[in-house]
């Protein structure tokens, strides 16, 4: 049987019209949430990626500034610029573009974001509040996988779910999260002895590698759930996900396409979490999930 679609966009939607209502509830206290973007080099990749969260603040109405520095750029200067953000009450979340250059410490920079204004879950502050099951900021791939899931009514509690990869980005929050909401998780990785026979288990598979036709028909438990979250760019210019999304179609009950899948959930938990940095900082925000 030919397994169900889920869509990423038309499930980002949903998300949208969440934020848009909340922007409304923000703009009658005369607030527009800002999102400052950290942008190191000429990675092209993260030029893309900036390039459509720019876009998508700018659609659903919330201020975006972009500040641009060369590759070579030092880090103290990188840290006076995160200073200076952290300081402005326009902006409500700050955003490092990962990867930075090999010259720059990743860690010492994003400790430098106030955690109240890391809108992308990275800070030690913030993971530690994950897996201590208190309110932060939850990197958005991770919520958006968790959102993919709610939508389409999938019941994680007690299943087996795999994550492969174990990024700080996506892989460990993404099984933090699985955790939380009371999945068996196995987090799967380079050391892994038998990785195939761990995701052969799962219920729910997450992919989060980065290598193209990594998942075939044989790592997949009929009926299983797929979530691709790999974005691969082939020599043909194509872009593909880690699994072979063709095989797994028949096998699997539900499964996300690249592109048009995880990619625009992570654009829009990234609205959600400015707007949530907003309340926050004006003492709007009535509770609720991270
Ligand atoms: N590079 C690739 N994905 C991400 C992300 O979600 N956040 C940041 N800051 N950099 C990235």
């Amino acid at each position: 049987m030919a397994a169900r679609l889920i869509d990423g966009k038309a499930a980002a939607e949903a998300v949208k019209v969440e934020v848009r209502s909340r922007l409304a509830r923000l703009a009658e206290h005369d607030l527009v949430p800002g999102l400052a973007i950290v942008l190191v080099g000429e990675h092209p990749p993260s030029e893309i990626y900036v390039r459509k969260k720019l876009e998508a603040c700018r659609k659903v109405g919330l201020r975006a500034t972009l500040h641009r520095f060369p590759a070579d750029v030092s880090q103290p200067t990188l840290h006076g610029k995160i200073a200076m953000l952290n300081a402005d009450p326009a902006v409500h979340g700050v955003l490092v573009q990962l990867p930075l250059p090999p010259h720059l410490d990743t860690k010492a920079t994003i400790d430098r974001v106030d955690p109240e204004k890391d809108v992308d879950g990275l800070h030690p502050l913030n993971i530690g509040r994950l897996q201590t099951g208190r309110p932060g900021f939850i990197p958005c791939t991770a919520l958006g996988i968790m959102r993919l899931l709610q939508h389409y009514g999938v019941d994680v509690r007690g299943k087996n779910a795999v994550v492969l990869g174990r990024s700080a980005i996506v892989g460990r929050p993404t099984s933090w999260l699985l955790l939380r909401a009371h999945a068996t998780v196995t987090t799967c990785h380079r050391h892994t002895d038998d990785t195939r026979e761990h995701a052969a288990r799962a219920d729910i598979l997450v992919s989060a590698v980065g290598k193209p036709h990594l998942v075939t028909a044989d790592w997949v438990k009929p009926g299983a759930v797929v979530i691709d979250v790999g974005i691969n760019r082939l020599h043909d210019g194509r872009v593909v996900g880690d699994c072979d999304f063709a095989a797994l179609s028949e096998r699997a009950s539900m499964i996300t396409p690249v592109p048009g899948g995880v990619g625009p959930m992570t654009v829009a938990m990234l609205l959600a979490n400015c707007v949530l940095a907003a309340e926050r900082a004006h003492r709007l925000h009535d509770g609720g999930a991270a």
